[in-house]
């Protein structure tokens, strides 16, 4: 076990790689297993799941129990660390854990499609209201809550549109009302913002994105502070969910490298960003790093750096031109996820997932995933593509 004094990139080296757990290779290896044998029937009896003790394959072994332990000690504070097939499957059992039929959920409007979709398809069944707040609500959030206010839930920078939360002031008005607080931090990672030590109870990741790197596994993780670290364990054992040990050895793998990948994803993005926002025909660029991006002053206070995803809009629409331009990209992809060593550019519409704020653009929105090629050559590709859509018919 590492020490929380020691840096981040000696954090997620030695993370979670006990000597027990590993037998003396690198790795803790892929212990794929259902059942676990229990010699006598004293020790049937006495066995009970937990880390670090065989029980059943549901409560994982150590390839797994060395990945959760390694993403607790990113969080300062953090008791645990859940870990789930998918970052969906992560978000519900975080909301499933805070809810009860008659409860109410502030959720922030620019939080992820299909996490704004449990609203209707998770929480609306159980009895349990959600309610969209604007993303540039600050300490007003105090004005939503209600004495059934169970939860607040924020993905700060804001899905698609990059808007970053006053993340201090709503989590004083959650506490201020008892209220549990969720918090999407795919985007950042612990690496660029840590969510225990800021009072948040529960702190997603999509392992999927960044912590995977490498655009070959599905995997989440919800670590826990002192207050929602039971009722974490408690729902995610009802609702039986458990990582394979071949993606949780896959997730710890590419841990291991977070802080290298994420410092080039940052900095290449950055210098598209920057260089993007002097193109006569983008319209605004929204990159938390830029004051051009909603909440940015958020950003430079909170956060300790970027990472490689952002957006911009053109100034001019036309699907035809938008078409020409995309196609025609040899470098970046199209594709729905990010944070992968590969580019990827996506043409996105956040108009009709927004109801409590208004999303207005002039012409297209391209979400950029910026991967680990070169920035020049990612930029000629941009700008050739960029070139396509002026010269494209209507
Ligand atoms: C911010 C955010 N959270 C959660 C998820 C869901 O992750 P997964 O695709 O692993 O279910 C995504 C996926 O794009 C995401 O962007």
């Amino acid at each position: 076990m590492t020490t929380r004094r020691e840096g981040i990139g000696t954090r997620l080296v030695h993370g979670g790689r006990r000597p027990e757990w590993t037998q003396g290779l690198i790795n803790p290896p892929v212990a794929r297993a259902s059942t676990m044998v229990f010699p006598t029937l004293a020790a049937l009896e006495k066995g009970r799941p937990g880390e670090g003790r065989h029980f059943y394959g549901r409560y994982g072994g150590p390839t797994q129990w060395a990945l959760a332990e390694a993403l607790t000690e990113l969080e300062p504070g953090a008791v645990g660390t859940g870990l789930y097939p998918s970052g969906v499957a992560a978000v519900a059992a975080a909301l499933l854990a805070c809810v009860k039929a008659g409860d109410h959920v502030l959720m922030v409007d620019t939080a992820y499609d299909p996490t704004r979709a449990m609203a209707e398809s998770l929480l609306a069944p159980m009895g349990v209201e959600t309610e969209f707040y604007d993303p540039l609500i600050g300490a007003r959030i105090a004005r939503l809550m209600r004495p059934n206010t169970a939860v607040v839930l924020m993905e700060s920078p804001g899905s698609l549109t990059f808007e970053v939360q006053d993340v201090p002031a709503i989590v004083s008005v959650a506490k201020a009302a008892s209220a549990l607080t969720i918090f999407d931090n795919t985007w950042a990672t612990p690496l660029r913002f840590r969510t225990i030590e800021r009072g948040i109870d529960l702190s997603v990741q999509a392992i999927t994105k960044y912590i995977g790197g490498h655009s070959d596994l599905m995997a989440g993780a919800v670590t826990a502070g002192p207050q929602a670290w039971e009722r974490l364990q408690r729902t995610s054992k009802a609702l039986g969910h458990c990582l394979s040990p071949d993606d949780a050895f896959l997730a710890a793998r590419g841990l291991r490298t977070l802080h290298i990948r994420l410092d080039a994803h940052e900095a290449g993005a950055l210098t598209i960003a920057r260089w993007l926002a002097k193109h006569p025909l983008v319209d605004r660029v929204l990159h938390p790093a830029l004051p051009s991006c909603p909440g940015h002053e958020h950003f430079t206070r909170d956060f300790t750096g970027g990472t490689g995803l952002f957006a911009f809009t053109l100034k001019r629409p036309g699907k035809g031109r938008l078409a020409a331009m995309v196609d025609g990209l040899k470098l970046f992809a199209m594709g729905y996820s990010w944070g992968g060593f590969e580019s990827l550019a996506l043409p996105v519409n956040p108009k009709p997932i927004r109801t409590a704020t208004k999303w207005e653009a002039n012409g297209p929105t391209i979400r950029l995933s910026v991967g680990l090629e070169d920035p020049a050559d990612l930029i000629a590709d941009l700008e050739a593509g960029l070139a396509r859509f002026e010269a494209a018919l209507p």
